[in-house]
């Protein structure tokens, strides 16, 4: 295994996160977070599943729009024409864009879900692959259910539809029942044939946090080889969730002796990227998750207190700074000036704008601060996101 790889990183809090109950975004609130990923500097953004309505399919145009020209953008499809023509046409405008596929490969799926045998629902992920390279050059495949497959179906389905043209193969946890050691090791099984048919296929994987599992999971899945990661800020997703970036993120770096990988995740941004979805979602990220919750960073017992400040190293094995978190508060009043605002809204994930826009904000703000003791956080989301409102 080359131990000195770059891995992958798709977020997909557009699609899996936006799955969530009550996490329903506008179309400006999902170009203005997707965004934050291209601050954060994510490889891809799943943008969404443009065949499930038309307010999706135009949200996916728009994000493919706005960061499509420094990043890839994909969207989902069920493994029939429609969703994949929906998917290109509102994909394709953006520079790099590819088409995501997915099919269940799980007994209880192909029973149930599909009523048809095994091998006509391998057909039918053939015939739609076949299909989506007619229109793309790139088409990522995914076997739904993949942890709780057969594995010689599992496998017959991934080399069939890449010798019908896929060119990424996405393995997902979709239910969070996998456990590491297991899903490892059919990472590596996956792949050690995979190479055998074509070594310029990308691995990837797709956990669920059903079992609490989903970061183990991922990060075992990058040791036996994955190359590709999908994963959502604050880890929303489907049920308990999807793998959350920040998480394999800091582990990759904090671990890096052991794990031999690194990402082109701008990890300053991880807390901005967090706090907007928080923000734009109204769901709040628990005060103990890991790097992003609010006490992620906090000391308060004596004994720790007393070692930190003897030497940080003694009870931190990452610093604050390195994932955005201040190491100081500004708190904003109506004598806070342009530099501390700017950076209020900055700390919130949200773009500036131009020197024009952010006088005109700075003035609404300045209005707000007269009449309160002092601007919050929240404050300042609802000036930011009124002042979007009336340029719109
Ligand atoms: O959980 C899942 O299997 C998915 C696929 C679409 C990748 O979300
Ligand atoms: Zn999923």
């Amino acid at each position: 295994m080359n131990n000195n790889r770059n891995i992958i990183v798709l977020d997909t809090t557009l699609r899996d996160g936006e799955q969530v109950p009550g996490a329903k975004l506008n179309v400006y609130q999902k170009v203005e977070f997707a965004r934050q990923l291209q601050r954060l500097r994510v490889d891809i953004v799943e943008a969404g599943f443009p065949a499930s309505s038309q307010g999706d399919f135009l949200a996916v145009q728009e994000i493919a729009k706005a960061v499509g020209d420094s990043m890839s953008v994909t969207a989902l499809a069920r493994a029939v024409k429609n969703d994949i023509d929906a998917v290109y046409e509102s994909i394709k405008a953006a520079h790099d864009p590819f088409i995501h596929i997915v099919l269940g490969t799980s007994n209880v799926h192909v029973e149930k879900k599909f009523n048809r045998s095994k091998d006509a629902v391998m057909e039918m992920g053939v015939e739609a692959v076949k299909y989506a390279r007619t229109l793309l050059p790139q088409v990522q495949y995914s076997t739904e259910d993949a942890s709780r497959s057969e594995f010689e179906y599992l496998w017959k389905t991934i080399e069939a539809v890449v010798r019908a043209g896929a060119t990424i193969i996405n393995v997902p946890d979709t239910v969070g029942y996998a456990e590491p050691e297991e899903f490892g090791d059919l990472i590596r099984r996956i792949n050690e044939r995979l190479k055998n048919v074509n070594d310029e296929v990308v691995l990837s994987v797709h956990c669920h946090n059903d079992l609490g599992l989903a970061t183990a999971n991922t990060l075992s899945a990058i040791k036996n080889g994955a190359d590709k990661i999908e994963v959502t800020i604050n880890g929303l997703g489907e049920r308990a969730g999807n793998t959350s970036l920040e998480e394999v993120v800091m582990a990759l770096k904090v671990r890096q002796n052991r794990y031999g990988c690194t990402t082109n995740i701008q990890t300053k941004e991880l807390l901005a990227s967090s706090r907007l979805l928080t923000h734009l979602t109204g769901l709040d990220v628990q005060v103990n998750k890991a790097i992003t919750g609010a006490n992620a960073f906090a000391h308060s017992s004596g004994i720790h207190q007393d070692g930190l400040l003897k030497d940080k190293n003694v009870y931190e094995i990452m610093s604050p700074e390195e994932v955005g978190a201040e190491s100081m508060e500004l708190v904003l009043t109506a004598r806070s000036g342009r530099h501390a605002f700017k950076h209020a809204v900055a700390k919130l994930g949200f773009d500036t704008g131009n020197d024009a826009e952010f006088a005109r904000l700075f003035q609404e703000f300045l209005e707000l601060a007269d009449l309160k003791k002092e601007v919050y956080d929240h404050d300042v989301f609802y000036l930011v996101n009124r002042y979007r409102e009336q340029a719109r």
